[in-house]
C-alpha cells in the first residue's frame, strides 16, 4: 500500500516561477492516494491562478490568514493539527527567511510555526539570491529546525536567464522526499507508540454496520464504513494490546494482527460478543447496529405486487447496554451519531446504558459516515474505585477537533489509557 494512502497534505506554494511544476506535484500526490490542501501565498496568486490548484485537488485553495469563512469550516490551527506533512514547493527566500525568524504573518507561515508534522521545503530563487549570505543563513537555522528537512535546489538554466543552484527539485523528486518522510513519520511513531500502555490488556472493538435480512434479497441496515472502528483496533494494537474486532460487513481490510470475527445481523454481533467478553479489559462499540430486525426472515424473494407492503420490526437486543450491566464489567465506551443535539443524546446515553465514556459526532449527508475524517466530543465519568468510592462522578469533556479517523483513534486511545488504564493500574 502506498505510504500517501489516506495522509493529509499542506502543499504550501509561494510565488516563484516554479510554481507551475506544483500543479504537476499536486496530481501525483493525488494519485497516490493523498489528501490535498493547498496554501498560496499572496505573491504565488501572481504566477498560477489558484482554480487550476482547486481543480487538481478538490479543495478550495486556501491563502488568508483571517477568512472567516474558511475559519469556521476548518480553522489554522485545526489545518495545522489536520496535516501529516508540509511541503513547501516553490519556498522563496522571503518564506524561507519568515519560517527561520518565526514571522507568522501569512497562513502559510503560521500553519509551518502552529503544526508538529515533519516540513519539507523545496527552495526555488535566483542563483544569487540562494548564494546571499542572508539566505544560507536562514538555511543554516532552519536546518537545525527538528522536523524540518530541504530538497534540493538544483542547480541548471534559470528562468531569468541566469546559470547556478536555485532550480526547484523536479515534482517527481519532491515526491520521493515526500514518500521517505512519511515512512520514517510512520515508522518512528509506531515504536513511539509501542509504549506498550495497552500490554496485557484485551480490548474488543464492534465496528461497521449489522445488516438485518427481509428476505433473500433485501435487508434493513445502518450508514457505516467501519473505518473509525478499524482505526481504533490499529490504535489499541500500537500500544500493545490483544485486539478482537467484531465486525459488520464492510470493504476494509482488517488491521493485522486483530482477532477478526466478521458477522453480519446484530444478534450475530450479541452472541460473538458476549462468547467473548468475559476476558475483556476495555470494550469499545463503534458498531452502528440496526435497532430493529424484521420479525421473520421471508425464504422467498417478495414479489411486488401489493400497494403496500407492511414489515414488522422487532428490537434488537443492545450490546453495548448489555455489556455495561455485567456485574463485572469492562470499561465500556459508546458512539453516538447524532445529527442534532449532540451533547443531550450523548449525556442520556451515558447515564442511561452505564457507559464510562461516550464519544458524540455529528452525522449527516455530507459528515460522519464514510469520510476519513471526523471530530469527536467526549464525555466520561471517572469510574467508580471499589476502594475508593467516594470518588466524585461529576460528568467530564473534551473535544476532539476535526482530524483524520487514524490521529482521533490514537488521541481516543491515549484518553482511554490515562482515565481508565493508568489510573487503575
Ligand atoms: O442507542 P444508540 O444506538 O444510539 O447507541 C449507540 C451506541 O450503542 C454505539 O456505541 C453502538 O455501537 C451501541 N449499540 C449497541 N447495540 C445496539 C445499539 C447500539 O451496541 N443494539
Amino acid at each position: 500500500m502506498s505510504v500517501f494512502k489516506n495522509k493529509n497534505i499542506i502543499l504550501g506554494v509561494c510565488g516563484g516561477i516554479a510554481a507551475y511544476k506544483s500543479a504537476e506535484l499536486v496530481r501525483l500526490m493525488i494519485r497516490q492516494g493523498a489528501q490535498v490542501q493547498v496554501v498560496m501565498t499572496q505573491s504565488a496568486k501572481e504566477f498560477m491562478a489558484p482554480l487550476t490548484f482547486q481543480a487538481l485537488s478538490g479543495r478550495e485553495v486556501r491563502s488568508e490568514l483571517f477568512d472567516l469563512n474558511a475559519e469556521a469550516g476548518m480553522g489554522h490551527i485545526e489545518l495545522a493539527r489536520w496535516a501529516d506533512l508540509i511541503v513547501i514547493a516553490p519556498a522563496t527566500a522571503n518564506t524561507l527567511a519568515k519560517i527561520a525568524h518565526g514571522i507568522a504573518d501569512d497562513l502559510l507561515v503560521t500553519l509551518c510555526l502552529a503544526t508538529k508534522a515533519p516540513l519539507l521545503v523545496a527552495p526555488a530563487m535566483n542563483q544569487q539570491m540562494w548564494r546571499n549570505e542572508s539566505t544560507q543563513m536562514n538555511i543554516e537555522l532552519l536546518s537545525r529546525r527538528q522536523g524540518l528537512s530541504l530538497c534540493g535546489p538544483d542547480a541548471g538554466e534559470q528562468a531569468c536567464g541566469d546559470t547556478g543552484p536555485g532550480r526547484m527539485a523536479e515534482p517527481d523528486n519532491i515526491l520521493k522526499s515526500c514518500g521517505n518522510l512519511l515512512k520514517s513519520c510512520t515508522e518512528s511513531h509506531e515504536s513511539a507508540h509501542k509504549g506498550l500502555r495497552l500490554k496485557g490488556k484485551q480490548v474488543l472493538i464492534t465496528a461497521g454496520p449489522t445488516i438485518e435480512d427481509i428476505d433473500p434479497v433485501r435487508y434493513i441496515s445502518n450508514r457505516s464504513s467501519g473505518k473509525m472502528g478499524y482505526a481504533i483496533a490499529q490504535a489499541a494494537l500500537d500500544e500493545g494490546a490483544k485486539v478482537i474486532l467484531v465486525s459488520g460487513p464492510t470493504a476494509l481490510d482488517a488491521p493485522q494482527n486483530a482477532e477478526l470475527f466478521l458477522v453480519r445481523s446484530a444478534r450475530q454481533m450479541y452472541d460473538t460478543v458476549f462468547q467473548r467478553i468475559d476476558s475483556v479489559d476495555i470494550f469499545i462499540a463503534t458498531a452502528a447496529v440496526a435497532d430493529y430486525r424484521p420479525i421473520k426472515k421471508i425464504d422467498k424473494k417478495i414479489k411486488k405486487n401489493a400497494d403496500k407492503l407492511t414489515i414488522e420490526l422487532v428490537k434488537n437486543p443492545d450490546i453495548l447496554k448489555d455489556v455495561a450491566a455485567l456485574l463485572n464489567k469492562p470499561v465500556s465506551i459508546g458512539f453516538a451519531a447524532e445529527t442534532n443535539d449532540i451533547e443531550s443524546y450523548a449525556l442520556d446515553k451515558l447515564q442511561r446504558k452505564n457507559l464510562d465514556m461516550i464519544a458524540a459526532n455529528k452525522v449527516g449527508e455530507t459528515e460522519g459516515f464514510e469520510g476519513d475524517n471526523n471530530e469527536l466530543h467526549l464525555f466520561w465519568r471517572p469510574r467508580v474505585n471499589k476502594r475508593k468510592s467516594h470518588k466524585k462522578t461529576e460528568i467530564s469533556s473534551k473535544k476532539l477537533p476535526y482530524a483524520s479517523k487514524k490521529q482521533l483513534a490514537e488521541q481516543l486511545i491515549d484518553e482511554i489509557v490515562l482515565l481508565f488504564v493508568t489510573e487503575a493500574n
